[in-house]
């Protein structure tokens, strides 16, 4: 007995230490401590040992048992270091074999490549961007704004409104919002009188859709309240925009426009970048483009949000991205921008 455990030991520890791979000394750990393993079988030839045999016999045994066991382990450990070492010196390429592989790496959407350019741009005067809900109260979206419910001003946006039925809600009081605009009242009614906020944000409308309206578009708004804030800020924060956006040479425009929520109110055109002002067809002739609703916030949106309107005024600007990146690439319809079109996507 003595002498086979030897022979085991001796013919296995040459084999362990020749191993090469991982399988094959899983396959010798299986021979020897398997089921049938030659360790496992061992001990039932125990009982028929004398005592004397079996004291002396029982420790070489564990001896045995655990040097191997030891020796599998260790040149385990050996082999996976050499494979390792390899790795290091191996080339290795993801290509599939045979293939050319195309590179086809995506990229972000053209206009969210323009709202981080403009995120960016406004961030550096301390604008922080406040997202107010797509699916808002039409207190938000119209009444703090001063556009009381059946004014006739409510025709200027044609409102998707949310059949609340089922929601206990009163009928007209839940809407997709029609712009955003909803976001400054919000933050008004949170008694903010220092705001310096934007919020470039999907907008719906109930629009016929064709190559210049969309149901779902982009706006762009900033809003500022504190108590010295005067058209000035509002002039100068167009012409920042534009001057980034179109180049050195853009200038701004307002003429008077009526919105229920500023006072005065103004649209802001901007110089044809194709004609300089000449007027072209890009224009229509008149040499310049319309681009954003403005003006100071109306004194009664400070009274209903709970503010002093004899303390703090504001501005307010708003204008639509969609619009300002068709005129900026030449791109004739509105609808490229939901459509997922490839061509129009890889384009941009
Ligand atoms: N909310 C207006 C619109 O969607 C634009 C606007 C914003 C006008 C801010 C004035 C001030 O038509």
């Amino acid at each position: 007995m003595q002498d086979k455990i030897s022979q085991i030991k001796k013919n296995y520890l040459e084999k362990i230490s020749q191993a090469k791979t991982l399988p094959a000394l899983d396959e010798i750990f299986l021979a020897l401590f398997g089921k049938k393993g030659e360790i496992t079988l061992l001990p039932k030839a125990f009982p028929k040992l004398s005592d004397t045999e079996r004291r002396k016999i029982g420790p070489a045994f564990n001896t045995a048992k655990q040097d191997l066991e030891k020796a599998i382990e260790t040149r385990r450990q050996a082999v996976r270091e050499e494979s390792y070492k390899k790795l290091e010196t191996e080339k290795f390429t993801l290509q599939p074999l045979g293939l050319q592989a195309k590179k086809r790496q995506g990229h972000l959407h053209l206009a969210t490549q323009f709202k981080k350019e403009i995120i960016d741009l406004f961030e550096k005067l301390g604008f922080y961007q406040f997202d107010a809900p797509h699916v808002e109260w039409d207190k938000y979206n119209f009444e703090y704004l001063n556009i009381p419910q059946d004014h006739p001003s409510r025709d200027m946006w044609d409102t998707l409104y949310i059949n609340t039925s089922k929601l206990g809600v009163e009928p007209g009081q839940m809407l997709l919002r029609t712009h955003t605009s909803n976001f400054w009242p919000r933050l008004m009614e949170k008694g903010q009188t220092t705001i310096r906020a934007m919020s470039f944000d999907r907008c719906f409308r109930y629009e016929a859709i064709d190559a210049r309206h969309s149901h779902t578009f982009n706006q762009f708004e900033v809003a500022v309240v504190g108590e010295n804030i005067t058209m000035a800020n509002l002039k100068f924060l167009s012409d920042y925009l534009l001057k980034a956006i179109l180049g050195k040479e853009a200038r701004s425009r307002f003429r008077p426009k009526y919105y229920p929520f500023v006072e005065p109110g103004v649209g802001i055109d901007c110089l044809c970048v194709f004609c300089h002002g000449k007027g072209c067809q890009i224009c229509s002739g008149t040499g310049w483009f319309e681009i954003a609703g403005a003006g100071m916030i109306h004194p009664n949106v400070f009274k209903f949000t709970g503010l002093d309107p004899k303390k703090y005024t504001g501005l307010a600007w708003g204008f639509g991205p969609d619009r300002m990146l068709m005129i900026k690439h030449g791109i004739e319809d509105i609808r490229y921008f939901l459509e997922g079109d490839l061509k129009f996507l890889q384009k941009y």
